[in-house]
């Protein structure tokens, strides 16, 4: 079966939620201070949901680096918030999350149904037909701390393979690998302290574009309304997750997979649920734009987020909490 590209192979990141370029410049903090419209430009939800979430708190919130490092300050909790990563993860689980390999291998030793994704580093120089023969084709390729589906591909045959491989490991020293499995749904779960705060459903876009990739920067359109039995699963699934990884506030993503049924794709779950990866950045600027609930969800849980990282204690060796 000859199976077709995704667009995007190789890609420039995409679009609101993405890093700007490194801001220089000692003026910045000045020049920010003074724009605020600037600094939300490139990430208005988020923009808004943390200088809401902080006024709640009654904390004081300066921007950063055109926008990207939030300072948060409230009596003698001081901390950061980078990107959409929130002070709630040690430094260890979220490397464990934006490890792919890694957190496969975390989830398996812990017993939590996951994707299977396999260490591939260039310095190895493995073969492209042992690879096929081990696992069965289509493979899925894609970068090791990877995110946003940017240079996720599938390759149908091996000199699809080999020419992906060779093209990826260009830009990227190690990849994962990773049997293609059939997704009938894939979701995604904001865990926040072991509890499901947004479930929703990543559907492909309906315009017949042909995209297999299930992320919302490649059309995929966030649907909240998921069956009540189906999320208490999710919900169970990815906490699971999270407490397997060690984080506090994380996005799982959750395939729903149909049996390849050949008995040769180790990860094929019969349809059940199995991780796909887990997020120790909770980005929702995307989801966000797609309705009032969803921006009403988004906010909501970032206003919790900020309230449980100025209630965490200083690392030891900082001022006792009084
Ligand atoms: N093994 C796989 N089988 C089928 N689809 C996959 C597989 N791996 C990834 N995908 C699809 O590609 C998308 C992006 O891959 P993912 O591993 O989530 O990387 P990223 O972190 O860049 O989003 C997923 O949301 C999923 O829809
Ligand atoms: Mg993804």
């Amino acid at each position: 079966m000859r199976v077709p590209q995704g667009a995007g192979v190789l890609s420039r990141r995409p679009g609101p939620a993405a890093r700007p370029p490194a801001g220089p410049a000692p003026t910045e903090r000045a020049l920010a201070l003074r724009r605020p419209a600037a600094q939300a430009g490139r990430r208005p939800y988020f923009t808004a949901q943390l200088t809401r979430a902080a006024a709640l708190a009654g904390a004081d919130l300066t921007w950063h680096s055109r926008g990207w490092v939030a300072e948060l300050r409230r009596g003698g909790r001081h901390t950061h918030v980078v990107g959409y990563e929130f002070p709630l993860n040690d430094a260890a689980a979220a490397a464990v999350a934006a490890d792919k390999v890694a957190t496969c291998a975390v989830l398996a030793a812990a017993g939590v149904p996951a994707v299977g994704h396999r260490l591939l580093r260039q310095a190895d120089g493995e073969d492209p037909a042992a690879l096929v023969a081990d696992l069965a084709l289509p493979l899925v390729v894609k970068p090791l701390d990877g995110r946003g589906g940017r240079d996720v591909a599938r390759a149908g045959t091996l000199p699809e393979l080999t020419a992906l491989l060779e093209r990826l490991f260009a830009v990227h020293p190690a990849l994962a690998l990773s049997p293609w499995v059939p997704i009938r749904h894939e979701y995604r779960v904001v865990v926040l302290a072991d509890r499901d705060r947004i479930v929703f459903d990543k559907a492909r876009p309906p315009d017949g574009s042909g995209e297999w990739r299930h992320n919302l920067a490649y059309g995929a359109v966030p649907r909240l309304e998921v069956p009540a039995a189906v999320r208490a699963r999710l919900a169970a699934l990815a906490a699971a997750a999270a407490r397997a990884t060690g984080l506090t506030f994380a996005a799982v993503d959750i395939v729903d997979t149909a049996d390849a049924g050949d008995g040769r794709d180790p990860d094929s779950t019969g349809g059940a649920l199995a991780v796909l990866e887990v997020n120790s950045s909770v980005c929702l600027e995307r989801f966000s734009g797609h309705g009032a609930e969803h921006a009403r969800l988004a906010g909501q849980v970032y206003e919790d987020a900020v309230a449980a990282a100025l209630r965490t204690p200083p690392r030891a060796g900082g001022a006792p909490p009084r």
